[in-house]
């Protein structure tokens, strides 16, 4: 699939949607659990961003934790959705193509959540996403991300892709230390096992 069709697959998915939340399979309508229970334990201290930020409950979890929130998507459809939804918080939703981030964007951010877009993108796409999303991040700055996780070498008709443990690590070629990696069983989606890291910029 070609980052084209990927764009448009998205876009469509939200728009023919129409607004009901059901159709979106990935809506949750609640802050990721994984998310929940890291903001729990820290400060919502400086800026943060939240990479494919679909319906925005994510964003508003940051917002309401104490980040300065900016939370981005491919699709217009979601970001105009997630604008109407949050208009009363200060949250800086956009379009924005994680592949065109303007220089201004780099380095400028202390947290990053990335769930599940990762693994929404094809595979020869994986080592630039993991690149783009790295070069977000300020010195010091910690990427919290979210993944349906593979063994080594097992296949996927995606989308999505899950992960294999080592592709997620490709964010220490960009200076991203792991700190924190942890596996989850799971009985639903598309591999029966979810992958949670935690890496800090150097
Ligand atoms: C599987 S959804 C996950 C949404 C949300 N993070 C969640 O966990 O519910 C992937 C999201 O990434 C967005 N996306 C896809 N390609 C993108 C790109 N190139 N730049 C920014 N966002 C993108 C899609 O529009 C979609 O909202």
């Amino acid at each position: 699939m070609s980052i084209q069709k990927s764009n448009e697959f998205f876009e469509s998915i939200y728009k023919q949607s129409q607004g009901d939340v059901k159709q979106i399979p990935w809506a949750e309508l609640k802050t990721n659990s994984f998310l929940e229970e890291y903001l729990s334990m820290h400060i919502g201290e400086g800026k943060a961003i939240v990479i494919g930020c679909g319906l925005g409950e994510d964003a508003f979890a940051l917002g309401e934790a104490g980040f300065e929130v900016t939370a981005i998507d491919i699709s217009q459809t979601a970001i105009a959705w997630c604008q109407d939804t949050y208009d009363y918080t200060d949250i800086d939703f956009k379009v924005q193509d994680i592949f065109e981030l303007p220089e201004s964007m780099l380095e400028q951010y202390d947290f990053i959540f990335e769930c599940r877009t990762i693994q929404s993108l094809p595979l020869m796409y994986r080592d630039k996403i993991i690149r783009a999303i790295s070069s977000l991040l300020k010195p010091k700055g910690k990427i919290l991300a979210i993944a349906n996780g593979k063994n080594e070498g097992e296949k996927f008709d995606g989308p999505p892709w899950p992960l294999a443990r080592n592709e997620l690590r490709l964010f220490e070629n960009y200076n991203c230390k792991e700190l924190e990696f942890s596996i989850f069983a799971e009985d639903k989606g598309p591999s029966k096992m979810k992958f949670r890291a935690l890496y800090e910029k150097e």
